[in-house]
């Protein structure tokens, strides 16, 4: 069994969404629920792993028997990612990161005034880009949650985030992406190969996940 080989492993997980502060009242975020990470964080245990959970604020059960980092920017997502990057064999990316964060996070609640209709924006730092620059004989995956041309874009990411595997879910199909139980995703490899999977639970993606993650572990062994 393949599976065996993350035994001992260290595997650091991202899941949730982040949130952008605009002052102690408001904030930027996405309609991630932490389902799809925090599975992926049950079935990387189930297999040996030592999982480092990295969260952002979520509703889900704090899960048992791994070491669970919370945060909630963006920021803190990518420094708590930093820490454990050094120790890891192989990172899944699947938290929902905030791609821009207000240029000011005012610390009182901002009153409403005529005309001020616009909040200045700034990206924040991409995660996963830093993470394929850094890599050194470790197994990098990515997720790819888009709405339009999902194969193109994901195979983009493959390349340009030196990802060794993407999985790409098209968040506007029925039973697929955020808040559902069930999820519809295509694995894209570095080698070129291209696994659509069919509508499963998040639990059993995140098994086929855990999965493909031993073979590039193999490889990576072999080579
Ligand atoms: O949490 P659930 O409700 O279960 O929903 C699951 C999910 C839809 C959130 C999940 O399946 C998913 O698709 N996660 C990735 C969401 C996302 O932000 O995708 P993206 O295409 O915008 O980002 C691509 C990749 O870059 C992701 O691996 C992301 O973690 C990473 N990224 C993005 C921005 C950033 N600043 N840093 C990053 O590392």
């Amino acid at each position: 069994n393949d599976v065996e080989l993350l035994k001992g492993k260290t595997v650091v997980i991202t899941a949730g969404p982040t949130r952008e502060k605009i002052d102690p009242v408001r904030y930027i975020s996405n309609h991630s629920t932490g389902k799809m990470g925090y599975s992926l964080a049950e079935e990387a245990k189930k297999s040996g792993a030592h999982v480092v959970l990295i969260s952002g604020p979520v509703q889900l059960p704090p899960p048992q028997g791994m070491e669970v980092v919370k945060v909630e920017s963006a920021e803190e997502m990518y420094n708590a990612v930093m820490n454990h990057f050094g120790d890891a064999d192989v990172v899944i990316k699947t938290a929902a990161v905030a791609d821009y964060r207000p240029k000011i996070a005012y610390d009182h609640k901002v009153k409403k005034k005529p005309g001020d209709t616009f909040i200045e924006l700034e990206r924040t730092k991409d995660i996963l880009l830093e993470l394929g620059k850094q890599k050194k004989k470790q197994v990098l995956v990515g997720f790819a949650a888009e709405t339009d041309n999902v194969e193109e874009y994901a195979q983009k990411k493959l390349y340009t985030k030196n990802a060794d595997m993407i999985v790409a879910n098209n968040v506007k199909a029925e039973g697929a992406g955020f808040g559902t139980d069930t999820n519809i995703v295509t694995l894209f490899k570095r080698q070129g190969e291209i696994k659509e999977l069919p509508l499963m639970s998040k639990r059993a993606v995140a098994e086929k996940i855990i999965e493909e993650i031993a073979f590039l572990l193999k490889d990576l062994d072999e080579n």
